[in-house]
């Protein structure tokens, strides 16, 4: 059977509306991986169907990340029908979201009314260890469903560069960082005037030179609390529409952007740091001056946060700290430094983690097909 796609809402962003027709395969599988990411320049405040208020700037994680494999089988029922698991165990807390985010795209992938789907998935870091799991997990689905896409369009296996633009268009929808792990190293997500090509539909690439300092970057996150969040990342969001520092926050961090520019070219390593940590902390700023406001440091995350900074006047050396929304440290250096960091992060901070755990990363280079 053959579906074609008729003209859309104009209002919706029409490129990524499918223009040919879809031969519809009775059943199959499709899998894919994609990595988690950490913003150096943070995203904090949404408009509209999930635009950023801001430009952000990540690098792109490589050993955080979920495999997903979405099974689908031709139904005749309506709406829209789907299961996910979570390493093989049914998880119907994920539905609501997930239901959501098909609606969202249905738009641009009008097929998957005419699916039954299985979404398995499995996250390398613990489940419930802090990570936000979105990123990864929507990333992931939103790649699957090209990957299915271009077999009922047709198209070779391989993703495109421009397939992979619309995954990334589509994970924005799911949850909006989601949207910059499907490339790599380095994506910026939102537009910026000194940014070629930057987007507030997707995450794009960073198009300018990197300094080999900051090429292979490490990340050591340290599990500092794994519970629930008390406030998630939607509410904090949506708490900033009544901000009284909303505006000057969006400007600081689009500023922090413009001067990362010169700081990536240069290879300028301690600008980098004080760039990265003041981001981490405004975010966090505004998460204290919320209405109602809230904190998601934990003593914790302030005892490894000074011990970074004492190791760093000792020892001259360039590591330092960022923060998502929880409280979590993510530590960032130079591969250069990795022995001595990961020695310091050893001795001095592994007993500030929840049951002394953490996870070594790097920067990758995106989502891909399995
Ligand atoms: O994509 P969301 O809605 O989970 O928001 C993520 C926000 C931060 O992780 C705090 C910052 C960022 O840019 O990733």
């Amino acid at each position: 059977m053959v579906i074609f796609v008729e003209e859309m809402n104009p209002m919706t962003s029409n490129q990524y509306l499918t223009t040919t027709s879809y031969t519809l395969l009775e059943k199959g599988t499709v899998s894919c991986q994609s990595p988690s990411n950490i913003a150096l320049v943070k995203y904090w405040g949404k408009y509209g169907e999930q635009l950023p208020k801001n430009a952000s700037i990540s690098f792109t994680l490589s050993n955080c990340h979920t495999k997903t494999t979405l099974s689908y089988e031709r139904k005749t029922s309506e709406g829209f029908d789907f299961e996910v698991f979570l390493n093989d165990h049914k998880e119907d807390s994920f539905k609501p979201k997930i239901q959501k985010f098909f609606e969202r795209i249905e738009a641009y992938l009008p097929f998957l009314k005419e699916y039954k789907f299985n979404i398995n998935t499995t996250n390398s870091f613990p489940h419930s260890s802090g990570i936000a799991s979105s990123a990864s997990g929507m990333s992931a689905l939103a790649m699957c469903l090209i990957a299915l896409e271009n077999r009922l369009l047709g198209a070779p296996e391989s993703i495109s560069e421009a397939k992979k633009q619309k995954a990334s268009f589509l994970a924005r929808l799911g949850s909006g960082s989601a949207c910059r792990s499907i490339d790599g190293p380095l994506v910026v997500w939102g537009e910026h005037q000194n940014i070629e090509g930057s987007s507030n539909l997707l995450g794009t690439r960073y198009p300018y030179n990197v300094h080999p300092n900051f090429h292979e970057y490490q990340d050591t996150i340290l599990l500092v609390d794994k519970g629930e969040k008390q406030v998630s990342s939607t509410v904090g969001h949506n708490l900033m529409h009544e901000h009284p520092f909303a505006e000057q926050r969006f400007q600081q961090a689009n500023n922090h952007l413009s001067k990362l520019i010169p700081v990536l070219k240069e290879g300028d390593l301690s600008a980098f740091v004080q760039i990265v940590e003041r981001e981490a902390l405004s975010l966090h700023a505004m998460m204290l001056t919320s209405n109602p406001y809230f904190i998601l440091m934990k003593p914790n995350t302030l005892e490894i946060i000074n011990r970074i900074w004492e190791f760093r006047k000792e020892t001259g050396s360039s590591v330092c700290f960022t923060l998502d929304a929880g409280a979590n440290v993510h530590v960032l250096f130079p591969k250069e430094e990795r022995e001595e960091v990961s020695q310091f992060i050893r001795t001095e901070l592994t007993s500030f983690c929840s049951k002394g755990e953490f996870i070594e990363d790097e920067v990758g280079i995106g989502a891909f097909l399995l």
